[in-house]
């Protein structure tokens, strides 16, 4: 623990950020040291170190390795889904690293060259991340629960030079053949060009070099590994993009999250010490996917660039094999920090209230459980407590960020948990409540969350393709400010409280959809007119997706036959992770005169909250239409 108060380290982030993160800086090995910490030349677009240089991937492998501690573990790969544990050193971490860098660089990858990578939760996705990074090259992870066109979308704007994936993913009801799902991407992304390198699974039925099918010339990744040399690692101007990462926004296209190299491993080194409390050889288990930015940040990067060990965990909370699972890999690993989403908690306790599976395992090694993702509900967070008896603590953030705007300190000055709060901002977080005119509020009163401008490093630097869109998505609304698309409020004593989104995305278990997305593929089916779709409570994913659609006239359909094809259409446009199950059929939607249709009053209405109808409502009837068929859905 340091000696400094947070108040005083919070404060001098923000009246002198050029102090501040220079001295943070130092905690990274640069191939040029910088001297500057930020850079407003470009402004909006600000980035972090000009003329600095470093490769991430050597600062969260080579240096440990040079340091002597080469002999240390650097990851555990726990899958409850084959029951199986493999550690790996640093050191072989690094040539595993070093050589799949080697095999990238043979099939043309260089500098600034995208690769996406479509992997479970084996070691390769951590192998695969950090060799795109010794090259120089930028990373592009899809969350394996995509289907074929959100890969084939991420494909089709990242514009990679190879593709990474396995034959599959494991779910607890089955197998999920990746190989298909890659084809059909690289087709509708019109990319067939683009090579292809597998790590074989056993049990799937695709293969590559199978003769005649379309995986005839993909590479397998054992057999390339075998005969490569080493790749060294490239430095890299701290500005260059580290890694692209898509996610939801209010449209049906992602928007592709750009992250430097500089100011990100900065940051997430800032964070290991004061907020996780994580030192060289401790272990920190995130239980998330590399697939999301909790995964990029705090499973592969974080840990790593701390000298830490990190568990890649391939399994449920619950199911592989029990509610015990969690307890189990802690006891394991002798884990220090668990990291997971509140809706995980939910579930575990959901299967085992009282935590019998708990007093089967020695949890005496975690110090704290943080959660992140969705608002810590305050239950959870007090069922949490008392079952495990370590502080728990809510951090808030989002993929835009990488880190924690609003979090508790632990490494620094722990301060008291309030239930419900994320508690304080994080240096460089300078937030604001505001009303819809941009003026702030008192205390107290709910209001948009922003952030002045410049945001710290390790924030979104631009979107993929598009500082247009990055503006016009984030700072044109309350100029000077970043919109964090978030509302909540400031308590007296600083405490923040995250309480939804303002926008059009929903968060379903911990994971981020957009209601505009889903819109847009139902609208694909051929019987529907126009449809809405909103998030409504569930007690178990914080939020489920409900969508009321209309059918075009003379369209007759059997209602039953009807959701079943909904239902399918998203699970093969989206992906099983949008979790959608739910919709009705309705005469019309209610609507302003304007057009816009009244989601947020359906929502309300749903939910169960007073509702509010604004008075520019094309046809007041059409709420009193809707009242008995929004109401019967929400949850028992
Ligand atoms: N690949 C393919 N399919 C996947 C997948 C993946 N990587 N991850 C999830 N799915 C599928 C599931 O099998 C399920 O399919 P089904 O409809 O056929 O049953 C569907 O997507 C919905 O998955 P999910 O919402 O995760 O529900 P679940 O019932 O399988 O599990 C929880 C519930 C709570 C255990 C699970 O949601 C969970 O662990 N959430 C934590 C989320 C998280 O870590 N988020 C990261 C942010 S910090
Ligand atoms: P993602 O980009 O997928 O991480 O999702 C970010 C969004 O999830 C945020 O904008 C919030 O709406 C929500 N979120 C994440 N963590 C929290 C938290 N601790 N408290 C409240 N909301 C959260």
């Amino acid at each position: 623990m340091t000696e400094e108060s947070y108040r005083a380290v919070y404060a001098r982030s923000l009246q002198d950020p050029e102090g501040f993160w220079l001295g943070a800086a130092q905690a990274i090995d640069w191939d040029k040291e910088p001297s500057r910490a930020l850079d407003s030349s470009a402004a909006p677009v600000t980035t972090w170190f000009p003329g600095a240089r470093l490769n991430t991937s050597f600062n969260a492998l080579d240096r440990h390795v040079l340091a002597g501690r080469g002999e240390q573990d650097a990851l555990i790969y726990d899958s409850a889904m084959l029951g199986i544990k493999r550690h790996y050193s640093y050191a072989e971490l690094t040539d595993l690293v070093a050589r799949f860098a080697s095999v990238l660089r043979s099939q043309g990858v260089g500098k600034g060259d995208r690769v996406v990578i479509y992997l479970p939760m084996i070691p390769e996705a951590v192998i695969a991340m950090l060799a795109t990074a010794r090259l120089g090259a930028v990373h592009s992870v899809v969350f394996g629960g995509f289907a074929a066109a959100e890969l084939a979308a991420r494909i089709a704007d990242a514009k990679p030079a190879v593709v990474v994936t396995a034959s599959g993913g494991l779910e607890p009801s089955r197998k999920i053949e990746y190989l298909p799902a890659v084809a059909e991407a690289l087709r509708l992304a019109d990319a067939d060009h683009t090579p292809v390198i597998v790590k074989a699974r056993d049990g799937f039925e695709a293969a590559v070099g199978g003769r005649g099918t379309e995986y005839e010339t993909w590479l397998d990744w054992d057999a390339e590994l075998r005969g490569a040399g080493r790749a060294e690692p490239v430095p890299v101007a701290a500005s260059d993009p580290l890694y692209i990462l898509y996610t939801s926004g209010t449209t049906g296209a992602p928007k592709g999250v750009v992250r430097d190299n500089g100011g990100h491993a900065t940051a997430l080194m800032w964070t290991m010490t004061n907020l996780y409390n994580i030192h060289p050889g401790d272990v920190m288990w995130t239980a998330s996917d590399v697939g999301w930015v909790v995964g990029h940040s705090y499973i592969v990067y974080g840990p790593l660039l701390a000298g830490a060990t990190t568990v890649l965990y391939e399994g449920k909370p619950v199911g592989t094999p029990d509610a015990g699972a969690f307890w189990r890999v802690v006891s394991d690993h002798r884990v220090r920090v668990l990291f997971t989403a509140p809706t995980a908690l939910r579930a575990i306790r959901k299967v085992d209230p009282e935590a019998t599976e708990l007093a089967k395992y020695d949890v005496s090694s975690l110090t704290t459980l943080f959660a992140a993702g969705e608002r810590l509900d305050p239950e959870t967070y007090h069922w949490a407590e008392r079952v495990l008896n370590v502080p728990v603590v809510d951090h808030w953030w989002q993929t835009e960020t990488g880190w924690a705007i609003c979090g508790n300190p632990r490494g620094l000055e722990p301060l008291p948990i309030k239930a419900g709060s994320p508690s304080i901002p994080m240096p460089g977080f300078d937030l604001r409540i505001v009303d819809g005119m941009g003026d702030p509020v008192p205390p107290g009163t709910e209001g948009n969350i922003v952030l002045g401008l410049p945001l710290p490093p390790g924030t979104l630097m631009t979107l993929w393709g598009s500082d247009e869109r990055y503006v016009s998505s984030y700072l044109n609304a309350f100029p000077g400010y970043y919109t964090t698309g978030d509302s909540g409020y400031v308590d007296a004593d600083g405490y923040v409280f995250v309480m939804g989104r303002t926008d059009d995305v929903i968060n379903v278990a911990g994971h981020r959809l957009s209601t505009g997305a889903i819109e847009q593929v139902l609208a694909q089916h051929p019987a529907v007119a126009e449809c809405a779709v909103i998030g409504l409570v569930d007690a178990l994913k914080g939020q489920r997706a409900s969508a009321y659609v209309v059918l075009k006239s003379g369209a007759e359909m059997d209602q039953e036959q009807l959701v079943k094809e909904l239902v399918a259409l998203v699970r093969r446009k989206i992906g099983p992770v949008a979790d959608f199950k739910q919709a009705v059929v309705v005469d019309s939607l209610p609507k302003t005169r304007s057009g816009k249709i009244l989601r947020k009053t359906m929502r309300q209405i749903a939910d169960g909250e007073d509702y509010s109808v604004p008075s520019t409502i094309e046809d007041a009837g059409v709420i009193d239409s809707l009242l008995p068929i929004l109401r019967p859905v929400q949850p028992g």
